[in-house]
């Protein structure tokens, strides 16, 4: 998904090749989100234009291009006040070319430039607008009708400040964006929005910031979105509080998410659906048109806890691989101050309040997409066994699609690593506005889904880099596993299988490194598979979950086709794929169905079916059906899926670089998906 990042420092001299290379890093640390051409501006050495590059393909290919482009001296001088402007575009409207990469301008003087996040949905209506009035397009963006916007009411309300500009446009575009806009008319002075596509602010001073919030500003009256046609023009805002640092020396950063700014400053701002952020004289000030009766007063200023270390790669080749070898302090991080292994209890600080409430629901239902939507599968079943309430699990996608009723006694929890995807937030609106309980489940502190649930989980997996979610799987499982817990604390007919569960995630950590070891042997039989075109995947119950994960793992990384495939539906159908050359995967271990695998293990290899096990250790009558097999350490069978998806995790891994694929970034594919 496009990534933005701007730099604007004031007072504190840097070259135009340092912003430079401030933007291409920040670029680089968006680069997980998926996207597929890049740009930057600055601007020209008399400072009287903008210049911009842009390119298709990777950060590298910019980050060359800008080394060709900006060698002259004058380009080595220092600036006491400058804003550059950066961007990962992620095509939606345009195929990926330089025409349609970001910045877009407004006009040949390239008078104002524009970094956009999102789709401008009325995009068309005020394109005619604009025609109409004599301006030309030259990309098949959405984009590119906001900076003109912003040119034309600067031509017509001269007098109008580069926010009060950036602010009458914003209500004239309709769907999702976060923008940041720089422009030659005002130099020094960055403004950015955001609605509905995350956007922060960081601040960087040499000493401490003496405030931790920053008071925001309202305009007098509200106007509808959408009066292209008119463009009506709002009564300008008297408004003067801002934020002013105590030194005048100041350094800000405007991105879509904390990697980009961390290694800079972990002071941030989140900014909320419709704040206008504007940089002038080195002062930043919040404005928003709007103001409803729960606003808060302030935004406040978050230290981020994050490491540099923690977004690096460290000594693995991909930041998946990186991922996957982290997921046994990952899920330690998840239960850390949570579980108490010595008195066997668990507190959920963010959701202990609403457990009352959520024990008198009608239903649970879980909603995600993708990998997320497969952590609610594989726990569902002990949610059911632990809660004894009905539990529903939804892609978003489709739950919104069907306008699934919803009552104001369902508990409807959204399970997002970024807390960012569209179709879970929609979902999460439409339950919300319906009068359910809100339960966000996310690894992203400050995001739009964390935000907007009444309570919720925060996964603690710490940051998730490769597009392919590994850690915030597992991580997932076991939130909605210490959810279960909870949830059943005061039945005592559960309370033995309470304390099998709690012994077997305190053995856990252990048991994943145990797995981990499997990983030359999953190499080696990546070997055998990488050629192939399909890999079929089988395994039910607590398993299932595994199959389908497992499955989508191969899929987005090595662009093979593979299915998962409950095991009880073979006959159905799936068993006319299997014959001896069709590679086969299957889960067989030893819990309530196990019985019940064999059968379909029997079935596969009778079809001259040779399939790859996982099992136990030490599970001979199993190891015999194969000569191929992979085996894990015991746990308790609702605990089984976290130790079977981590092979299916560095399998898909091994087969990707095999294949020669782009590990961290498959093809066609985004970290945050902000679009529906
Ligand atoms: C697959 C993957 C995706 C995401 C899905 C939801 O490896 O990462 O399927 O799980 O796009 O994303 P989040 O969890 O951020 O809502």
């Amino acid at each position: 998904m496009c990534g933005i990042f701007a730099y604007l420092n004031y007072l504190t001299p840097k070259s135009r090749l340092e912003v430079l290379d401030l933007l291409v890093t920040g670029l680089k640390r968006l680069e997980y989100r998926g996207y597929d051409s890049t740009g930057v501006a600055i601007d020209s050495p008399d400072s009287k234009n903008i210049v911009m590059v842009k390119r298709t393909g990777k950060v590298k290919v910019l980050e060359d291009a800008i080394k060709e482009h900006f060698s002259g001296g004058e380009y080595s001088e220092p600036v006491m006040t400058h804003i550059g402007i950066a961007h990962t575009r992620w095509a939606t409207h345009g195929v990926p070319c330089e025409r349609n990469s970001h910045p877009h301008r407004s006009d040949e003087g390239n008078g104002f430039v524009v970094v956009h996040n999102g789709i401008i949905t009325n995009y068309n209506d005020v394109k005619t607008f604009l025609a109409k009035r004599g301006y030309e397009f030259e990309s098949d963006t959405d984009t590119e009708v906001f900076a003109k916007l912003v040119h034309h009411l600067w031509k017509t309300h001269p007098t109008y400040s580069f926010r009060e500009l950036v602010e009458q446009a914003i209500l004239q575009v309709e769907g999702a964006f976060a923008i940041a806009v720089k422009s030659k008319h005002f130099p020094g002075e960055c403004v950015a929005s955001r609605r509905s596509s995350p956007l922060l602010v960081a601040i960087k001073t040499k000493s401490r910031l003496a405030t931790d919030h920053i008071p925001i500003l309202y305009g007098k009256e509200i106007r509808p979105h959408g009066q292209t046609r008119e463009l009506p023009v709002l009564p300008r805002s008297d408004s003067t509080s801002e934020f002013m640092p105590e030194e005048k020396e100041v350094e800000y950063f405007f991105a879509s998410d904390a990697s980009a700014v961390i290694e800079h400053t972990n002071r941030v701002i989140y900014l909320e659906d419709d704040d206008v952020a504007a940089v002038r004289d080195g002062t930043l000030s919040i404005h928003r048109l709007k103001k409803s009766l729960d606003d808060p007063h302030a935004r406040e200023i978050t230290t981020l806890k994050m490491e540099i270390q923690q977004i690096m790669k460290g000594n693995y080749d991909y930041f998946m691989q990186k991922e996957i070898f982290e997921q046994p302090d990952s899920v330690v991080n998840t239960m850390r101050g949570r579980v108490r292994f010595d008195g066997n209890a668990i507190v959920l600080g963010g959701i202990k309040d609403y457990i009352p409430e959520i024990k008198r629901c009608r239903r649970l239902m879980l909603i995600g997409c993708g990998t997320s939507y497969h952590s609610a599968v594989a726990t569902r079943q002990l949610l059911e066994e632990l809660t004894e309430l009905p539990v529903i699990v939804e892609l978003a996608s489709d739950f919104l699609d069907r306008n699934t009723p919803i009552f104001r006694d369902d508990v409807c929890f959204f399970i997002s690593q970024s807390g960012e995807t569209a179709d879970t937030l929609m979902a999460l609106r439409y339950c919300k506005q319906r009068g359910a309980l809100i339960v966000g489940i996310t690894n992203t502190v400050g995001s739009s889904i964390c935000r907007e649930s009444h309570c919720g989980v925060h996964i603690n997996a710490g940051p998730e880099i490769g597009v392919a979610s590994t850690k915030a799987y597992t991580s997932q499982f076991i939130s909605l596993v210490m959810f279960a817990l909870v949830m059943s604390e005061d039945r005592l007919s559960l309370q033995q299988r309470r304390l099998e569960i709690l012994q077997a995630l305190s053995n856990l950590a252990d048991q994943i490194r145990k797995v981990l070891k499997l990983d030359s042997k999953v190499q080696e039989l990546a070997k055998d598979l990488y050629q192939h075109k399909s890999l079929l995947i089988m395994g039910r119950g607590y398993n299932f979950a595994t199959c389908l994960e497992g499955a989508l793992k191969v899929k987005e990384l090595t662009y093979m086709h593979s299915e998962g495939i409950m095991a009880g539906e073979l006959k159905h159908g799936p068993l006319a794929l299997v014959d001896d050359s069709m590679p086969v995967l299957m889960i067989v271990l030893r819990d309530p169905v196990y019985v019940k695998c064999m059968n379909a293990l029997q079935q596969v290899t009778s079809r001259k079916g040779c399939p790859v096990i996982i099992c136990e250790e030490g599970d001979e009558e199993t190891k015999a059906f194969s000569s191929r097999h992979l085996e894990i350490p015991r746990t308790v069978d609702c605990l089984q899926g976290i130790l079977t998806v981590i092979p299916m995790q560095l399998l898909s891994y091994h087969i990707a670089v095999l294949r020669g694929c782009d590990v961290d970034c498959p093809r066609n594919l985004a970290k945050s998906v902000t679009v529906e």
